[in-house]
């Protein structure tokens, strides 16, 4: 086992010519749905995420960015398609103005990212979050509040992607404390100690959370932040 790779890009900083040598790099299919997205600015990140995560593949493994196969687990979690040969596990995570890649060869990778723009109620915790993390987020005011709810969220996203159950996974089986930092996967039948999480706000508009599932001892993660494509190769800030 190597290190957890995370890679992001700010997209906001990328120009269209970039986002169209990005988009050459994606495969038939990727490329249509990109096609759909009614927003440049949501496509932008589509595109990002999904180049990011060939070109990290590609760093981390010695294979051409083109030739990656993916397939999709039960779930729909994308996976390295085996007749690639390599036992790899990544995970992306798209929202406007940011994409970001994990991967991890020999642990499960979830990845999560939103924007601070977006304001959510306590309703949707009711809803999803166990009954001891919605009571911690009631005794926080309205902005601690806000900055909570959505390291809560993402971190729960990362672990349900990490799982490759995605949000088919019950999210109030995964319960959280945020200082100091704790979590309990009883309620999901795993053990806590076998998992990592990390957080960070790649942006001033962006929380991130990763989650990993190992076998072993705590992974070392190293982070990269991608700035541009030139000639479709990324340079690193
Ligand atoms: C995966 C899921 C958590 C996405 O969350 P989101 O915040 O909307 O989007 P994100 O940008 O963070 O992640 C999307 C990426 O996660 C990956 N993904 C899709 N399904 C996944 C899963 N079950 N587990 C982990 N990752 C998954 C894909 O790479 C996807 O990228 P794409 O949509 O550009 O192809 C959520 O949409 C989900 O659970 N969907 C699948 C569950 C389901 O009902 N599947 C039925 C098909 S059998």
């Amino acid at each position: 086992v190597g290190n957890v790779w995370l890679w992001w890009v700010d997209v906001r900083s990328v120009s269209e010519a970039v986002v169209q040598a990005w988009a050459a790099t994606l495969d038939a299919s990727e490329r249509d749905r990109a096609a759909r997205f009614r927003f440049a600015t949501d496509r932008a990140a589509y595109v990002a995420a999904h180049a990011l995560a060939r070109v990290l593949l590609s760093r981390v493994c010695g294979r051409p960015t083109n030739a990656w196969r993916f397939v999709a687990g039960p779930y729909g979690k994308p996976r390295v398609h085996a007749s690639m040969g390599v036992e790899i596990d990544f995970n992306l995570s798209h929202t406007r103005g940011l994409a970001a890649v994990a991967a991890c060869a020999g642990a499960d990778v979830g990845v999560d990212v939103e924007g601070t723009i977006r304001r959510h109620g306590l309703g949707v915790a009711e809803y999803h979050f166990a009954p001891a993390e919605v009571d911690a987020l009631r005794r926080l005011q309205p902005a601690p509040r806000q900055e909570a709810f959505l390291q809560l969220w993402t971190l729960k996203e990362a672990w349900s992607k990490a799982t490759g159950r995605g949000l088919t996974s019950r999210l109030d089986a995964a319960v959280f404390v945020l200082e100091p930092f704790s979590v309990d996967l009883s309620a999901a039948g795993e053990d806590a100690s076998a998992w990592q999480f990390h957080r960070c706000a790649p942006t001033a508009e962006h929380v991130l959370a990763l989650a990993v599932r190992r076998s072993g001892r705590e992974i070392p993660l190293e982070r990269v932040v991608a700035r541009e494509v030139r000639h479709q190769e990324l340079v690193m800030v």
